[in-house]
């Protein structure tokens, strides 16, 4: 939430959030804790999304309602992460093998639920078929979206995105689509656009991180906002920001600097010296350190446009 709400105050074009996922309970355990990032005092604004993992209708149908209760009309269930931890206990990705469990699931929660439902998914978790036999499934309910990531689950985050895999799933399915996967730069998502020009929804993940000037590059009427201000500055002003949110929010360096860290993972992508800079970053244990750091590489960086070299998150 920290995040959001700087990246909104600072960055234009986009439509809308989804929040990492929650995972369900049983009900008697719905914690306040376990909402507060979705609690509607810490939104950034922009229309969120909140998402839930797990495998039983009834604790998601119970934590829906908390949800429902707190303002929220739609609720995305996760069907796409790919962690073997979850995997193994037939949570996230490791429901796309089971479509008889996804159908139990989905007539019970799309009955029962006060809100609309959208589901996340990938191809499968190591046969990309396993999502074609899924899509049959899927287009018996009056799912709101399925936002699909065209990796399996086996590839976590590497390699590339299955256009064609993916242009299958999009013909079988007969419910609204939205595409999600690898869009780092205007070229890339102009090229989705072209191929699949009648898929209105696009979820941004890492590109955006790295480029928060993404979906001002990528709306041409935004392109106005990159010429206020040097891009380096806007950097400066959001991490700033960011900083200082969590310095309140966290207590001592380590988990402002485990956040700060996992932050210029994808961020150093397009500063001149961002590699430079985040290796020092890596090693630091102490928050003046890190600061002074950052101070020195923001003072020399140039902001290196879209389309980097390399993507270094993909090399982890
Ligand atoms: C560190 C990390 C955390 C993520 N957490 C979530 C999550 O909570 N819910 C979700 O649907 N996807 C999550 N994702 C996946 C992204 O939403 C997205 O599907 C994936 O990164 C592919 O899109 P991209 O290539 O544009 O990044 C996460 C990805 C990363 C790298």
């Amino acid at each position: 939430m920290h995040y959001r709400r700087a990246f909104v105050r600072h960055f234009q074009g986009l439509d809308a959030e989804m929040a990492p996922f929650i995972s369900t309970v049983d009900a008697e355990r719905i914690n306040p804790k376990l909402l507060k990032d979705v609690l509607p005092e810490n939104n950034s604004g922009l229309p969120l999304i909140p998402q839930l993992i797990g495998n039983k209708a009834d604790d998601f149908v119970q934590m829906a309602g908390a949800l429902h209760d707190l303002g929220y009309n739609e609720i995305n269930w996760n069907l796409g992460c790919p962690h073997k931890p979850i995997r193994r206990k037939q949570r996230g990705a490791g429901l796309l093998p089971h479509p008889d469990r996804v159908d139990a699931f989905l007539d019970q929660v799309c009955e029962r639920i006060p809100c609309k439902v959208s589901v996340k998914v990938r191809l499968g978790v190591a046969d990309k078929s396993e999502l074609m036999e899924l899509i049959p499934v899927l287009n018996r309910y009056p799912l709101n979206e399925v936002v699909v990531h065209p990796r399996t689950a086996e590839q976590m985050y590497t390699g590339t995105v299955d256009l064609d895999a993916f242009e299958e799933a999009f013909q079988a399915l007969e419910l609204p689509v939205c595409y999600n996967g690898d869009i780092g730069s205007a070229t890339f998502f102009q090229s989705l656009k072209e191929r699949f020009p009648t898929i209105g929804r696009f979820m941004l993940g890492r590109g955006l991180l790295a480029n928060p000037f993404l979906c001002e590059e990528i709306k041409p009427a935004l392109s106005h906002f990159r010429k206020c201000e040097s891009s380096i500055d806007r950097i400066a002003t959001f991490h700033d920001e960011l900083l200082a949110s969590y310095e309140a929010a966290l207590h001592g360096d380590q988990p402002v600097l485990g956040k700060m860290k996992e932050f210029w993972t994808y961020l150093s992508t397009y500063l001149s010296n961002g590699r430079k800079m985040f290796k020092k970053l890596k090693k630091t244990q102490r928050l003046a350190t890190y600061k002074a750091i950052v101070g020195e590489h923001l003072a020399d960086a140039e902001w290196m446009g879209s389309e980097p070299p390399e993507k270094p998150w993909n090399k982890q």
